[in-house]
């Protein structure tokens, strides 16, 4: 895809679709007059008539009535000009990507002047240009024989505004690497567990390393066994498929002291093992590694924009199946941390992956960790499949992350995990923790169940069951995988970065 940058002059528009921001009012954007004189004085009166709608995410298709290369003209209703939000502007651009995909556009031009306002600088609306409209260019990938979708691909951007060509085209390339690490992971979750197994994953993971310079490391089921890894090694019990600890470092200095632990839960399948779950329980299980996915969408980012802070990536990937060797309620297993737990429930078999992870995130150094997982159908009870449920040991570590949550537009929502919810947690005649204790709640006891293996370390636990999936097409991309977190991950590390440069 080629992008260049190019004053307001309508004339010389070089694109097929001309993308134009529709204020109410839009008499009072600059350069409207020069647009009017470009396509005629009806476009003044289609405004007032409303055949041209300025209200907000309204999009309105008109041919160019001069002969050239400009075929179409999309207005973009954005309403009231001082109540346009961040999160309002990357949502439309989301639909506008959409619309491209639908209409196969292959040649477009922006013009970005007109989507600010006092709140929202050239920057920003550029930013959000490329990550909405990357983001909703999105297509889920498929293995229809008969079908020619996903054939479509957008060639060239051309951007309109007066400003800096060099500074519009470095935020707009950083919106695109935001929405392409988005969209990898989206098909992360997409793939079906029989194509992207733990090794697969795996191998996935070492590309990437291997693009980024990441070190890399890959345990096997020889080496967890090695290592005493008993709890990611009972979930992988019931299965033929090897299971994966994938690690990759990301080295920002020589001092390895300092160091993020983002730790994903990988689980490529859940059956539920021999607590099953039910036929329709199963179905959609794929994307039990939505967190995986996560962490690896965030990787692409950190590697492509070399914030200066230490991170290791650490995801337990294997899947969740029943076989004679699967593990059963009433197992105990001894976890690498060397803590005992109590198997009462196999289907709660995200926190046993994760007890192992996050252990080995902070043997090798981390001392500062996110965990995200889709853990529990919990927390879309409390939340709703559109807020990610958090918790976490550290308030000030969790204000950080917030605002990069704000920033990236990702709603997160704070659960709460109290001495009584963690003695329930250690409940048990026979090891030294449970691993279901109960229904009441049970986000909180999933993610806590996590936290028992963190100790001090500052630490936020993520719950997208919710948020990792869409079952509905949306402004920002289409059913399916939505690469929930990969954004948020990514800046909280940017933040990081800069606090500790400062
Ligand atoms: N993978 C599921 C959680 C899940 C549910 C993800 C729905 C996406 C959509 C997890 O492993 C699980 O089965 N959790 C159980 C926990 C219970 C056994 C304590 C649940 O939420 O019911
Ligand atoms: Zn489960
Ligand atoms: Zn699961």
């Amino acid at each position: 895809m080629k992008t260049e940058v190019t004053g307001v002059n309508f004339n010389e528009v070089q694109a097929e679709v001309l993308i134009v921001g529709t204020f109410k009012h839009p008499e009072n954007t600059q350069y409207w007059s020069e647009l009017v004189s470009f396509y005629g004085a009806s476009l003044e009166k289609w405004v007032k008539s409303g055949d041209i709608s300025t209200d907000r995410k309204k999009l309105t298709k008109l041919p160019a009535l001069q002969d050239g290369k400009l075929q179409r003209i999309f207005f973009v209703g954005l309403g009231d000009r001082k109540s346009l939000t961040e999160d309002d502007l990357r949502e439309i651009f989301g639909m506008v990507g959409k619309e491209l995909v639908a209409s196969k556009s292959t040649n477009i031009s922006i013009w970005l002047d007109s989507f600010t306002n006092e709140d929202i600088e050239i920057e920003d609306a550029t930013y959000l240009a490329a990550e909405g409209i990357g983001m909703g260019l999105y297509q889920v990938p498929h293995f229809k024989t008969t079908s020619n979708a996903n054939d479509y691909y957008l060639d060239n951007i051309e951007l309109l505004t007066t400003s800096d060509e060099k500074e519009i085209l470095s935020f707009f390339n950083l919106g695109q690497v935001y929405a392409e690490a988005v969209n990898e992971a989206r098909t992360l979750v997409n793939m079906p567990s029989n194509v992207l197994t733990a090794t697969k994953m795996a191998e996935y993971a070492k590309e990437l390393a291997e693009t980024y310079d990441f070190e890399y490391e890959e345990l096997g089921k020889a080496e967890m066994e090695e290592l005493g890894m008993g709890a990611i090694l009972a979930v992988n019990q019931g299965s033929t498929e090897e299971p994966r600890l994938i690690v990759m470092k990301y080295r920002a200095n020589d001092d390895w002291s300092d160091v993020i632990g983002l730790v994903g839960k990988g689980v490529t399948y859940d059956t539920g093992g021999y607590s099953i779950k039910s036929k329709d329980g199963l179905v959609g299980m794929k994307g039990d590694m939505g967190g995986a996915a996560a962490v690896l969408g965030a990787m692409r980012i950190i590697g492509e924009t070399s914030p200066s802070k230490n991170v290791i990536a650490v995801i337990a990937a294997t899947d969740n199946m029943i076989s004679g060797n699967a593990f059963k309620p009433d197992d105990v297993i001894t976890s690498l941390s060397g803590k005992t737990i109590e198997i009462l429930n196999t289907d709660a078999e995200g926190r046993l992956v994760l007890a192992d992870a996050v252990t080995y995130a902070k043997q090798q150094g981390a001392n500062y960790i996110v965990d995200v997982a889709t853990l529990t159908g919990g927390v879309i009870v409390a939340l709703g499949k559109d807020k990610t449920g958090a918790l976490t040991n550290n308030e000030t570590f969790f204000e950080t992350f917030l605002e990069a949550s704000v920033e990236t537009g990702e709603f997160v929502w704070r659960l709460p995990l109290t001495e009584k919810d963690k003695k329930r947690i250690r409940k048990s005649d026979v090891a030294d923790l449970n691993n279901s204790p109960g229904r009441d709640g049970h986000m909180i006891f999933g993610g806590g169940f996590v936290g028992e293996f963190v100790d001090n370390t500052p630490w936020i636990h993520l719950d997208i069951a919710g948020t990792s999936e869409s079952s509905v097409s949306h402004d920002l991309g289409p059913k399916g995988g939505t690469g929930s977190m990969v954004r948020t991950l990514a800046t909280l590390v940017e933040r990081m970065s800069m606090e500790s440069e400062e």
